[in-house]
């Protein structure tokens, strides 16, 4: 436990990422001085937990707002009537589940997103957890000649495959209906390979699997072999934390330096997170 704050207490995950929040209510409206000190563990770990909150959507919404607007889902099932909570759920019949695999949230937009809040409402007994991976700790151990040659790059990050029509019609995937309209994705954008942190100022490694398609300039082919490097590099497992949910769980995690990846072991069981994604700005 860290003893460096008057509101809260603090218990990292990890040598990586990744923190735990206690002596919080979100239930409550929570003072400034309480947010000021979570901003600095948010900062600081990157992704933050809290257990025990049980809170209702009108909740989750205004503890949502504190960090900004709300971006409402474009592609996912809403809990109903509060359509900027989007749903996360794989029932006991289903074999695929959402966000299985590394990303980082709305990479495709040109602004991204700041950060991603999961509230679990229902978990397995045992299985289902978040895995998150520190894009400080993969830029920071990258060689001064790597950092130096991806420091002049760009790349090119797209929803289409992920959410666009040709991935609706694979017959395989039992997400479609649980992600929807084909036709809003769209989006494309060309972000630094390296980012320096809106906030914290940190740099941080700017590509993931999930999204990003290649560099500014390079072919696909050209650039495989080189994300291929980065992202073996970045998921080691010194630089990840893993989270194992209850119900009253909360996670939120910064879009700009963390991958995250929800594990698939719970076939038979239901999971139903409420996921809230704040609005973030341009990266230079
Ligand atoms: C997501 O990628 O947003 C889902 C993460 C999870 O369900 O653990």
């Amino acid at each position: 436990m860290i003893d460096d704050y008057n509101t809260i207490r603090v218990k990292p995950l990890g040598g990586a990422l990744g923190a735990e929040i206690s002596g919080i209510n979100l239930n409550e409206a929570i003072p400034d001085e309480q947010l000021t000190e979570v901003r600095q563990v948010f900062g600081q770990y990157a992704v933050i937990f809290f257990r025990n909150q049980k809170l209702t959507p009108e909740n989750e919404i205004r503890f949502a707002k504190r960090w900004g607007e709300i971006n409402t889902n474009r592609f996912f099932s809403s809990v109903e009537g509060y359509p900027q909570i989007a749903l996360v759920v794989k029932e006991p019949d289903q074999k695929n589940n959402i966000g299985g695999s590394w990303h980082t949230d709305h990479s495709y937009d040109i602004a991204p997103a700041l950060g991603s809040m999961l509230f679990a409402h229902e978990v397995p007994v045992s299985g289902g957890d978040t895995v998150f991976a520190s894009m400080y700790k993969a830029y920071d151990t990258l060689s001064d000649g790597l950092k130096s040659t991806l420091g002049n790059l760009r790349a090119r990050h797209s929803s289409v495959h992920v959410f666009g029509a040709a991935r609706a019609k694979k017959g395989n995937d039992d997400t479609v209906g649980r992600i929807k309209n084909p036709e809003a994705a769209t989006q494309e954008a060309i972000h630094p390979v390296v980012i320096i942190h809106p906030e914290t100022g940190r740099k941080s490694l700017y590509v993931n699997p999930g999204f990003t398609l290649g560099f500014e300039g390079w072919s696909d082919e050209e650039s495989k072999p080189l994300l291929e490097y980065l992202y073996a590099h970045a998921a080691r497992p010194e630089f990840t934390c893993r989270f194992q949910w209850k119900e009253g769980s909360i996670a939120f995690w910064d879009n700009r330096a963390t991958w995250h990846l929800a594990v698939n072991d719970y076939q038979g069981s239901r999971r139903m997170m409420h996921r809230i994604t704040i609005e973030g700005t341009p990266l230079s």
